[in-house]
C-alpha cells in the first residue's frame, strides 16, 4: 500500500481531512459511547429492548419537542399509541421510562427502588419531607371540609367580580382562577385577611409562575431549559412570604385540636427536629404554593371549557344543580351553597370533572420517579439513574385502559354497566386515572375544590367560550408549568338570574 502523505493531503484537501476526522470521531462516539449497563440478570429483557422513538446522539430525542409552543404531553401520548405500555425516550443523556400499564405502577410510585425524580424537584423550593409529614394532618376530613369552604367563599367572590363587570365582557378565566386560587391557598395556609391578600398577591403572582415553569421546563420543553438561566430570586416576592410568615408568628403557637394548614405550618420543623426560621417556613409555603396553585387553578378552567363548549353538559349540571336547589333563576339571585356534604348528591358534575381531568390533566407531566439502583420494571432491567415517568394523557388515552379514550363521557363515570370506566379498576395505585398522581398531598381535597369553584359559577351563569370554537381553542393548547391555552382562555359569562348578586360571604 502507498504511503499517504497526510500533511500534504491536510494542505491540499482540507475538507476531505475535516469530513474523515469527524466520521471517525462519530464511529468511535457510537461505539464507545453506548452506556455499559453491567451484566442484565438473565431472568430480565435489557434495557435496550425497551421500544421507543429513535434519537441521534448525545441530543436523543430533544428536537421531538417544540420550544415555541410546547406539546410535549401529546407527544408522550402518542409515543404511547406507537411504541406500548412501556416504551424509552431520551433527552441529552438522560433515559426516560414512560409507563401506561397499570399493573406496573405500583412497582414504579409505591417501590423503594424508585424516589422522586431530581427533575421533579425546584432545586432550594422543594417541599421538605418533614413538611410534607407535618402538613399531611391539615388535609384530613376536617381539613377537607375547612378549605371547602375557603374555595367556596373565593368562587362566590370570584361569581360577584363576573357579575360586575358585566355578561358582554370576555374574561381570561386561566388568569382569574389563578388569582381566586392563590387567594385560596394564602387564605388556608395564613388566614390572610383581604388587606394581605391585595398587598402580596402582585408580587407572588410572578414568582410563582417563574418556580411552576422552571420546574417543568427540563421535561415539558427541554430545548429552552437547555438555553434558559435559572430563575432569578425575586426580591419583592420574598419580601411579601416574609411578610405572611410573621403575620402567621404574631397569632402565637397553634392550638393542639387545630387542624388547619396554617397551624400545620406554624408547627413545621427541620430534620432534627427544630423550629424553622422565618426564612426556611417562607420556603416551604412557597413550595406548597407551588404545587397548588396551577394544578387547581388549571383544573378548574379545564372543566369550565368542557362545560361551556358542550351544552348538553351545561344542561346538565343545571338540572342537577336545579334537583338539589343550588340553581339562580328568576329573581331567585343567591342560589343555596353547596355544602361539603352536598357533593356526593352531585355525580353528574363530578364525572364531568373527572372527565375533563381525563382528557386536561393540568399537571400534564405526571409523577416523575428516579431508579436510585439498578432495578427492574415490567420485565425490563432498569439501570440506575433511569428517569421514570407516567405522563397523564397518554395514560388517561391508552386504548388499553379506556374504551373510546377520546370520547368526553361523563357517563362512563356514573354507569358502571356501560362500561366505560377505567379498565384496570378504579382502586389504589393500579389505577388508569391519576390527576392528582400518587404523592399529591392534597388529592382529594383539590377534587372538592375544583367542584366548589364549578359548581358555583355553573349555578349562577350559562357560559361560552369566546374567540373561536372548541377545535380551533384546542389548538392553541401548551404544557409549559401547567396544561393550559396560550393566550388564555377567555369566556362569557351571562347570570342565569335576571338580577345581579353580591358577594355575601
Ligand atoms: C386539582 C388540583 C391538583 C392537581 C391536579 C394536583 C396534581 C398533583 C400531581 C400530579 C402531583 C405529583 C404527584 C406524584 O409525583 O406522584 C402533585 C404533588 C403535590 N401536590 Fe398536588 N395537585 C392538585 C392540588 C394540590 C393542592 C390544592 C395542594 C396543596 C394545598 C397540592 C399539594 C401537592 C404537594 C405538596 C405535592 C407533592 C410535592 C412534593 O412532593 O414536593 N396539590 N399534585
Amino acid at each position: 500500500m502507498a504511503d499517504i502523505d497526510f500533511a500534504s493531503l491536510a494542505q491540499e484537501q482540507p475538507y476531505v481531512v475535516a469530513a474523515g476526522l469527524g466520521l471517525i470521531g462519530i464511529l468511535l462516539f457510537l461505539l464507545l459511547g453506548r452506556k455499559s449497563y453491567g451484566p442484565v440478570p438473565k431472568h430480565l429483557k435489557s434495557f435496550d429492548r425497551i421500544p421507543g422513538p429513535a434519537g441521534l446522539p448525545m441530543i436523543g430525542n430533544l428536537l421531538s419537542f417544540g420550544t415555541a409552543k410546547p406539546k410535549a404531553h401529546l407527544t408522550w401520548a402518542e409515543w404511547a399509541k406507537t411504541y406500548g405500555k412501556i416504551y424509552q425516550y431520551s433527552l441529552s443523556g438522560k433515559r426516560f421510562v414512560v409507563v401506561t400499564d397499570p399493573a406496573a405502577l405500583p412497582t414504579v410510585l409505591g417501590s423503594e427502588n424508585f424516589s422522586k425524580s431530581p427533575l421533579a424537584i425546584a432545586g432550594e423550593g422543594a417541599l421538605s419531607k418533614e413538611a410534607h409529614a407535618g402538613l399531611a394532618a391539615a388535609f384530613g376530613p376536617e381539613g377537607a371540609k375547612a378549605q371547602f369552604s375557603t374555595a367556596l367563599r373565593r368562587a362566590v367572590d370570584l361569581a360577584a367580580k363576573i357579575d360586575k363587570d358585566g355578561p358582554d365582557r370576555p374574561i381570561d378565566m386561566q388568569a382569574a382562577l389563578e388569582e381566586a386560587v392563590l387567594d385560596t391557598v394564602l387564605t388556608n395556609a395564613f388566614d390572610a385577611t383581604a388587606e394581605k391578600l391585595d398587598a402580596v398577591r402582585k408580587p407572588l403572582q410572578a414568582s410563582l409562575h417563574a418556580a411552576s415553569l422552571q420546574a417543568a421546563r427540563p421535561v415539558t420543553n427541554p430545548m429552552a431549559a437547555l438555553l434558559g438561566g435559572g430563575a432569578m430570586r425575586d426580591a419583592k416576592a420574598d419580601a411579601a412570604w416574609i411578610e405572611l410568615v410573621r403575620g402567621l408568628r404574631r397569632r402565637g403557637p397553634a392550638a393542639r385540636t387545630d387542624t388547619s394548614i396554617a397551624a400545620a405550618l406554624s408547627r413545621l420543623t427541620d430534620a432534627d427536629g427544630a423550629p424553622l426560621s422565618d426564612e426556611a417556613l417562607a420556603t416551604q409555603a412557597a413550595a406548597l404554593t407551588v404545587a397548588a396553585l396551577e394544578p387547581t387553578a388549571q383544573s378548574i378552567a379545564w372543566a369550565l371549557f368542557s362545560i361551556a363548549t358542550t351544552p348538553s353538559l351545561q344542561d346538565g349540571i343545571a338540572k342537577e344543580l336545579s334537583e338539589n336547589g343550588l340553581l339562580a333563576h328568576g329573581e331567585d339571585r343567591e342560589p343555596r351553597l353547596p355544602e361539603y356534604d352536598d357533593l356526593p348528591k352531585l355525580p353528574f358534575l363530578t364525572a364531568v370533572i373527572k372527565e375533563s381531568q381525563r382528557l386536561f390533566p393540568a399537571a400534564a407531566i405526571g409523577p416523575l420517579r428516579y431508579a436510585d439502583k439498578n432495578t427492574e420494571l415490567a420485565g425490563y432491567f432498569i439501570p440506575k439513574g433511569t428517569h421514570v415517568q407516567v405522563p397523564l394523557l397518554a395514560l388517561h388515552t391508552a386504548p388499553w385502559n379506556w374504551p373510546q379514550p377520546e370520547r368526553f363521557w361523563p357517563e362512563r363515570w356514573t354507569t358502571p354497566e356501560a362500561r366505560g370506566g377505567p379498565k384496570a379498576g378504579p382502586d389504589g395505585l393500579a389505577s388508569a386515572f391519576l390527576p392528582c398522581g400518587a404523592s399529591c398531598i392534597s388529592a382529594h381535597v383539590a377534587e372538592a375544590q375544583v367542584a366548589a369553584f364549578v359548581a358555583v359559577l355553573a349555578s349562577r351563569f350559562k357560559m361560552s367560550l369566546s374567540g373561536g370554537g372548541r377545535k380551533a381553542t384546542l389548538e392553541r393548547q401548551v404544557l409549559d408549568s401547567a396544561l393550559r391555552l396560550a393566550g388564555g382562555m377567555k369566556m362569557v359569562f351571562v347570570p342565569r338570574a335576571s338580577i345581579g348578586f353580591s358577594s355575601r360571604l
